[in-house]
C-alpha cells in the first residue's frame, strides 16, 4: 500500500516527465519545482509551496506527467489517489469537464512548446452542441422566441372548464419547434431557468387578468403554472410571483403552481416556502405523482390543494389492470385527504368515462382539447 504521507529530502525526484500518473499529491510542508528538460537544458516552471497540488494532470487527461517534480527543500507531501480526483470529475458537469480537459491541453502545449495534434476530447462534440444550443436558448427570451399554450383542465363532473395549464413552447429559427421538457432541462441545468421561469409567470399572471376580463361569468378560472425545482427554490420566487399578482390585480386563488415530488426533496427551505404561499392563498398541485420517489407523508403534512395523476398510468389504465388499480388507489386516497385529482394524458372518451367512474375530479388530455394559445382558448 502506497503511504498517504511522504517525505522527501532536498533534491529528491517525486516523479519524473513520462512516468505514469498513478497519484496526485498536496504539498503540506516545503518546496517543490516543476521543471521540464529538453536536450539537457531545465526549464523550471513552477515552484509550489503548502497547501497546493501536483500530479493532477495525468489523472484527468490519462496521458502521462507532463513535467517533472523534485523537492527544493525537506519536503512532506500527502497522496491523493486517483480514484479520489477521477471520480469528482466524473461527477462534474459535462461543460464542466471539457473546460478542464481544454485547460489541461492548454498547459501541457505550454510547458513543451509542442503543438499537439488537436484531437478532440471525448464527449467534445456534445458539450459544443449543448452549449451552442443553450446559447440559442439564452437569446430565444430576448428575441420572442417563446410563448405560453394552454390546454384546458375539466370539471369531471359537468364537463365545463375549470382552468387551464400553462406550457411554454420554443419555436427557434433554426431547429423548428424545441420539446419543453428538452429546453426546460436545459435550463433547469443552468441558472437560465430563473429568466425563463420569471418571464413564464409574468405571462400566464397577464394572460391569466385578460381570460377574467373576457370572461367574467367565470371569475373561478385559473392558470396553473409548472414550477422547476430550482425555480421554486430560489429566494426571490415569491417576490416574482407576489409582483406579477398585483400588478395585474389577479386573485391568488386563480394561481395554481404545479411542482414535482422533486422539489419537495429538497428539504426545510421548500417546505417553509410552501407554507408561506399556501398561507398567502395560491393553490399547489404536486404533478406528475407517483413517477418520483413518492412519500405518502407528503400528502398529511404539506399544504397540497391537488394531486395531478401522471399520465403514464393513466395511458395504461384501459388495458393494464396494475395502472388501472394504481389509478384507482390514488384517487382513493386523495379523497380521503380531501385533496382533489386531475388525471392527465385523457385522449378519448373511453379514459374520460374510466377516470369519472373512478371519482376523479378533473380531467386533462388531447381529448378535451391539445394546448392552444392564448388568442384560441375558450372556456366550456
Ligand atoms: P407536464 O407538466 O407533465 O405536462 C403535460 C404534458 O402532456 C404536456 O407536454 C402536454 O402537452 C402533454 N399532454 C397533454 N394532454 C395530452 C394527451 O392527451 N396525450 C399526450 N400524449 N400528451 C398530452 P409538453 O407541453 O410537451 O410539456 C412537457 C413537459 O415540459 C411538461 O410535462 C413539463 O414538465 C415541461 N414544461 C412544459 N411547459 C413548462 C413550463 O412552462 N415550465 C416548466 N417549468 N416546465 C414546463
Ligand atoms: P502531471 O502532468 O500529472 O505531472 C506534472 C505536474 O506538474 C502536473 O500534473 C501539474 O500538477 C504540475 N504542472 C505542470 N505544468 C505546470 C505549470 N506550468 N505550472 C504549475 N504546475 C504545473
Ligand atoms: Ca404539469
Ligand atoms: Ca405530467
Amino acid at each position: 500500500m502506497t503511504q498517504h504521507n511522504q517525505i522527501y529530502n532536498t533534491h529528491d525526484v517525486i516523479f519524473e516527465k513520462g512516468d505514469e500518473g498513478t497519484c496526485a499529491y498536496i504539498v503540506n510542508s516545503g518546496q517543490v519545482e516543476i521543471f521540464v528538460e529538453q536536450a539537457g537544458v531545465i526549464t523550471p516552471l513552477a515552484l509550489l509551496g503548502p497547501g497546493e497540488f501536483l500530479g493532477e494532470m495525468a489523472i484527468i487527461d490519462g496521458q502521462r506527467r507532463s513535467a517533472s517534480a523534485r523537492a527544493t527543500q525537506p519536503t512532506q507531501l500527502t497522496s491523493i489517489t486517483r480514484e479520489q480526483v477521477s471520480e469528482r470529475i466524473q461527477q462534474a458537469d459535462s461543460v464542466v469537464r471539457h473546460l478542464i480537459r481544454i485547460l489541461v491541453k492548454r498547459l501541457r502545449v505550454h510547458n513543451t512548446h509542442e503543438l499537439q495534434i488537436a484531437e478532440k476530447p471525448y464527449e467534445s462534440e456534445q458539450v459544443i452542441e449543448k452549449m451552442q444550443f443553450e446559447s440559442e436558448l439564452l437569446q430565444a427570451l430576448e428575441k420572442n422566441e417563446l410563448h405560453m399554450n394552454y390546454q384546458p383542465i375539466v370539471d369531471l363532473t359537468n364537463l365545463r372548464t375549470a382552468g387551464y395549464e400553462a406550457l411554454v413552447r420554443w419555436k427557434s429559427p433554426t431547429r423548428g419547434p424545441v420539446r419543453p421538457d428538452i429546453f426546460m432541462g436545459l435550463a433547469e441545468e443552468t441558472s437560465l431557468i430563473l429568466p425563463i421561469g420569471s418571464w413564464i409567470i409574468e405571462q400566464c399572471v397577464r394572460d391569466l387578468s385578460e381570460l377574467h376580463k373576457k370572461f367574467p361569468n367565470n371569475p373561478n378560472l385559473y392558470i396553473s403554472i409548472n414550477i422547476s425545482g430550482k425555480q421554486f427554490e430560489h429566494e426571490n420566487f415569491c417576490n416574482i410571483l407576489e409582483a406579477a399578482v398585483q400588478k395585474y390585480g389577479v386573485s391568488r386563488s386563480t394561481v395554481y403552481l404545479e411542482i414535482t415530488e422533486r422539489v419537495l426533496m429538497t428539504g426545510g427551505a421548500a417546505l417553509l416556502r410552501l407554507e408561506q404561499l399556501n398561507q398567502l392563498g395560491y393553490r399547489i398541485l404536486l404533478d406528475d405523482f407517483g413517477t418520483g420517489y413518492s412519500s405518502l407523508s407528503y400528502l398529511v403534512d404539506l399544504p397540497l390543494h391537488i394531486l395531478k395523476i401522471d399520465q403514464s398510468f393513466v395511458r395504461k389504465a384501459l388495458t393494464d389492470p396494475k395502472s388501472l388499480s394504481l389509478c384507482k388507489c390514488i384517487a382513493n386516497i386523495a379523497r380521503d385527504l380531501q385533496l382533489k385529482t386531475v388525471a392527465e394524458g385523457l385522449e378519448t372518451q373511453e379514459y374520460v368515462e374510466l377516470m369519472q367512474q373512478m371519482g376523479c375530479n378533473f380531467g386533462q388530455g388531447y381529448h378535451f382539447s391539445k394546448p392552444l394559445p392564448f388568442s384560441e382558448i375558450i372556456p366550456t
